[in-house]
């Protein structure tokens, strides 16, 4: 058994957010976190004590539910500023990014990432070059094997290439290591595919990662076959006319899975509501969705739906770091219009217990029975306000945290 000190642990658990001068008991999981002193001093006894020091903040560690690690090489020769130019720079440099990769690259960028707090990973696997990166990492891992081809003549091949890769993931199943399916999107994928993946999810009740809405010019493809993205798939996949619209793609969903919707800038009310009646989440990628001119995501829409959203970084070649509180600075500073405090709480929020919930994962949460994945690191000063708690967390968490619990154990 552990017992933690912290000055402050703030739980994310909404029964009581914030816990001073108190204790989080846990061994694999939390078994009590609590400001009870004679408690905490009769568990000191028989436990290992871990005592943070002034300034702690003890929380669940983040969940970044989106990323690509097969991205991870070289990105300075990419295209920013547009989509379709972005798309195409990825298309044409896919050698050179996929060159750069190795085993011991994508380790490297799982170890930042753990440094930084982030102790779950969603990474959409295209290639399965993340594979063994993934089944070795400290952090619990959900690998979203990724479904893409849009050429309806190679349809068999793509699904049973898909097929193979969702096997070999398989393989790699542990108790950290969920495999998982993720669609590319509604216009690189046929509709046929699309209906077998989400049938494949399902039966195997893991999440489904989707993209989805990126940018106005995929919009435009999905409802007019026209735009931006006509010349690129007339030249680049020989496709003249896109496979469905966006209320079209989204009726294939039941409403019984876990289903995150990255990106969802050009979405409108209808393809909202829908979303919201699916209970699926929506993954929100600031930073990338800036650096590919799609715009911001409007989270008011989504608030006044209900539906949840999830910051996550998307990877390293449309974002410059994989740091989630970085990326949780830059949503604080793009969403302008929201209060600061508010935002912040909702921030921090959507990157542990909305997550978790999102995933259907035990963790996210520091309450009893869930997973004992913590984070702690310190502040120079005090902050007295509990409202203003998240904020200043957001705004001063290190690159590198003092202590990292992951299922109990330590992770650094
Ligand atoms: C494809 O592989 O068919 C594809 C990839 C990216 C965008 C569109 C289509
Ligand atoms: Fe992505």
């Amino acid at each position: 058994m552990n017992v933690l000190l912290a000055d402050t642990i703030l739980t994310m658990n909404p029964a009581r957010e914030v816990v001073r001068g108190g204790a989080i008991v846990f061994d694999e999981n939390v078994i009590e976190v609590t400001d009870d002193l004679e408690a905490i001093e009769k568990r000191k006894k028989t436990a290992r004590v871990i005592d943070c020091g002034r300034g702690s903040i003890a929380m669940p560690g983040l969940i970044n539910a989106h990323t690509h690690l097969e991205f991870s090489g070289v990105s300075t020769e990419l295209n920013y500023g547009s989509f379709i130019a972005w798309l195409s720079s990825v298309i044409e440099k896919r050698e050179t990014l996929v060159k750069g990769l190795s085993k011991e690259l994508i380790d490297g960028v799982l170890d930042e990432m753990l440094r930084g707090g982030t102790t779950t990973i969603g990474a959409v696997s295209s290639y399965g070059f993340d594979l063994e990166s993934l089944a070795d990492a400290k952090q619990k891992t959900i690998c979203f094997n990724e479904l893409i081809g849009s050429n309806p003549a190679a349809s068999e091949q793509i699904f049973s290439a898909f097929l193979n890769r969702v096997a070999k993931s398989d393989e790699y199943r542990s108790d950290r290591f969920v495999s998982a399916i993720a669609i590319h999107s509604p216009y690189s994928v046929s509709p046929a595919l699309v209906k077998k993946a989400i049938a494949l999810s399902q039966s195997r009740k893991t999440p489904l990662s989707v993209h989805f809405l990126e940018s106005k010019s995929e919009r435009k493809w999905l409802e007019s076959s026209s735009g931006e993205f006509k010349p690129f798939f007339e030249k680049v996949f020989k496709l003249d006319s896109s496979f469905c619209n966006a209320q079209e793609f989204l009726s294939f969903f039941g409403g019984d899975g876990k289903i995150l919707f990255t990106h969802c800038v050009a979405a409108n009310d209808e393809e909202l509501d829908m979303i919201g009646k699916i209970g699926g989440a929506i993954v929100h990628c600031p930073v990338s969705n800036r650096l590919l001119g799609c715009g911001l995501l409007s989270l008011e829409k989504l608030k006044n739906r209900e539906i949840s959203y999830l910051v996550a970084t998307d990877g390293l070649s449309s974002n410059y770091s994989l740091d989630l509180f970085g990326e949780l600075r830059s949503a604080l500073f793009m969403h302008e219009g929201l209060d600061l405090p508010l935002l912040a709480r909702d921030l921090l929020r959507s990157v542990t217990d909305s997550a978790a919930k999102a995933m259907g994962l035990n963790t996210g949460r520091l309450a009893s029975g869930y997973a004992a994945d913590i984070i702690c690191f310190r502040l120079s000063g005090e902050v007295s306000d509990d409202s203003l708690l998240p904020l200043q967390a957001i705004l001063r968490a290190p690159s590198a945290m003092d202590y990292i619990f992951i299922n109990g154990e330590s992770a650094l």
